[in-house]
C-alpha cells in the first residue's frame, strides 16, 4: 500500500484558508482553538498551513511530552535556545523566550500544542498560562490548541481572552471513501480500489466514521478481497461477486473494530482456522476457588433465585418437575439472558459456592476475601445499595463463553446449571 499521500489534503479547503488567513496576517492572533473528532485531519491541516507560511513554529504533542518540563524543553529548543539551564517553571519558560532570536529580532512565532487536552492533567498554571503568553511574554506568539474537546469542556475556569476556534467536522461516508482511495495500491486500478473501499465504509460507517480506523480496516482485509481474483474465480471487474464473497467475512470483522488485539497478519490467520475456538481468548487464570466463586456468582446473576433449589439442593440436580418445564418454557420465550445479569446477596452466592465446590471446603476469610479480589478484578461488580442498612449486592458481568471456559477447567458443566438454556 501506498499510505495517503501525506501532502495530500482532501475536503479541508475551508480550514485551510482560513488558518492560512489568520496566520497570515501581520498580527498573529493570540491563541487558536482547532476541535474535532479524531482523524478529521486537524494536525494534517494545521501543520501544512504553518509549512506553507513561512513562519517559525515549535510542534509539541503533549502525548509526548507528558509533563511540563518537557513541553518548555521542546519548544525552547525548537525557537533555538541555547541555554544548558533545565527550564522548569512558567517564569523561567517566558524569560528564556525573551532571549530566542525570534524575540531579540521581534519576529513571530508559533507554538502548535497537539493533543492538548492533556495540559489540564498537568500543573494547574500550565493551560492558562498558554492561554495568555503573548500577555505574559509580551511577544509576537501565536500558541495552536488542537484538541478533541470543545472550549467549553477544554477550560475549567474563565478569564482568559477566548480564541479563535475552528471546527473539524466529521466527514461524511462519501468523502471518507475518496480519500480512502487515495491508498490505492501500485499495482491495481483506482475504480477497482473504489469499489473496496466502498463495501468497507459501508459495512463499518454505522460503527465507526474514524478514518484511520477504516484504513486499518481496509488494509487489514484487502487480501481476502483479492483472493477470488487471484485464484481466477472471480473477474476483477464484477464488483457484484467480489462483494458477495467479502461481505461475510468483513461482517465477522465487524467484532474486532478498535479492538487491535491482533496485528493484521494475526487475523488473517485467524480467518484461515476457519474453527478458531472463541473459548481460546476465554481463558482467565485464578486460584482455584476463585474459579467456583465465579461460576457461583455467574449462576446466581443469570438464574432466579426460586430455581436454586432445583439445580443446586442435593439429588436434585437437573431433575425438573413438569411444572417448572412449564415456567422454563415461559421464560424462554422472553430470552432472560438479554436482561442483562441481576444483582444477588452474598448469602446466596456463598450456598451456590457450597453446593458446586463441595461441603468440604470449610468457611473461612480467605474464600470471602477472594469476592473482593474478583471485585477488583471487574469480573464482579459490587451494586451500591441507597440503605445502609441493606446489605451489600454484587453482579457477575462475565461473558457466558468465559464463564463455560472456567467451568470446563474446574469440571463443571456451567450449561446444565442455566436455568434458560
Ligand atoms: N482530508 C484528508 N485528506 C487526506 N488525508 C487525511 C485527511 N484527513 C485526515 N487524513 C489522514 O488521516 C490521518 C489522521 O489525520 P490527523 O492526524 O490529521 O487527524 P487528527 O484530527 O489530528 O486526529 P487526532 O485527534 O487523533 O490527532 C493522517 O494520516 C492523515 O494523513
Ligand atoms: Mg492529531
Amino acid at each position: 500500500m501506498n499510505g495517503i499521500n501525506e501532502s495530500l489534503c482532501l475536503y479541508r479547503d475551508k480550514e485551510f484558508s482560513l488558518l492560512k488567513v489568520l496566520l497570515g496576517d501581520s498580527i498573529l492572533p493570540k491563541s487558536i482553538f482547532i476541535y474535532g473528532n479524531s482523524a478529521t485531519g486537524k494536525t494534517l491541516v494545521t501543520k501544512k498551513v504553518i509549512q506553507s507560511s513561512g513562519l517559525q513554529y515549535s510542534s509539541v504533542s503533549c502525548t509526548e511530552c507528558f509533563n511540563s518540563k518537557l513541553i518548555y524543553q521542546k519548544i525552547l529548543s525548537d525557537a533555538g535556545h541555547s541555554s544548558e539551564k533545565s527550564c522548569s517553571t512558567m517564569m523561567d519558560f517566558c524569560r528564556y523566550l525573551a532571549q530566542c532570536t525570534f524575540a531579540l529580532l521581534g519576529q513571530p512565532f508559533c507554538i502548535i500544542l497537539d493533543k492538548a487536552e492533556r495540559l489540564r492533567k498537568m500543573d494547574c498554571n500550565l493551560l492558562p498560562s498558554f492561554l495568555r503568553l503573548g500577555e505574559l511574554t509580551k511577544l509576537d506568539i501565536s500558541v495552536l490548541f488542537i484538541s478533541e474537546l470543545i472550549y467549553e469542556k477544554f477550560v475549567t475556569s474563565s478569564g482568559f481572552y477566548e480564541p479563535i476556534k475552528i471546527h473539524f467536522k466529521n466527514y461524511a461516508k462519501d468523502q471518507l471513501k475518496d480519500i480512502m482511495t487515495y491508498d490505492c495500491p501500485d499495482d491495481f486500478s483506482t475504480d477497482f480500489y473504489k469499489g473496496y473501499v466502498t463495501a468497507i465504509v459501508d459495512v463499518f460507517f454505522h460503527i465507526t466514521n474514524n478514518l484511520t480506523e477504516l484504513r486499518h480496516l481496509a488494509t487489514v482485509n484487502f487480501s481476502k478481497y483479492c483472493e477470488p481474483i487471484v485464484e481466477g474465480e472471480i473477474d476483477k471487474n464484477d464488483y457484484r461477486r467480489l462483494w458477495a464473497k467479502i461481505m461475510p467475512h468483513l461482517k465477522k470483522a465487524l467484532q474486532t473494530v478498535y479492538l487491535r488485539e491482533v496485528s493484521s497478519v494475526q487475523w488473517e490467520t485467524m480467518q484461515e482456522k476457519s474453527n478458531y475456538d472463541k473459548t481460546i481468548k476465554a481463558q482467565v487464570e485464578l486460584p482455584y476457588y476463585s474459579k467456583h466463586l465465579l461460576l457461583a456468582a455467574f449462576f446466581a446473576s443469570y438464574n432466579p433465585a426460586n430455581s436454586d433449589r432445583r439445580f443446586f439442593a442435593k439429588r436434585c440436580v437437573g431433575k425438573m418437575s413438569s411444572r417448572a418445564k412449564r415456567s422454563v418454557k415461559s421464560i424462554k420465550n422472553s430470552d432472560k439472558k438479554f436482561l442483562g445479569p441481576k444483582p444477588f446477596q452474598l448469602d446466596r452466592l456463598m450456598a451456590i459456592f457450597y453446593s458446586i465446590a463441595g461441603e468440604a471446603v470449610s468457611p473461612s476469610a480467605n474464600i470471602l476475601s477472594q469476592i473482593s479480589t474478583l471485585v477488583t478484578l471487574k469480573l464482579l461488580v459490587k451494586c451500591s445499595s441507597d440503605d445502609q442498612i441493606d446489605v451489600p449486592k454484587y453482579k457477575c458481568i462475565v461473558p457466558l463463553e468465559l464463564a463455560i471456559a472456567v467451568g470446563k477447567q474446574v469440571e463443571v458443566d456451567v450449561l446444565q446449571y442455566l436455568y434458560d438454556t
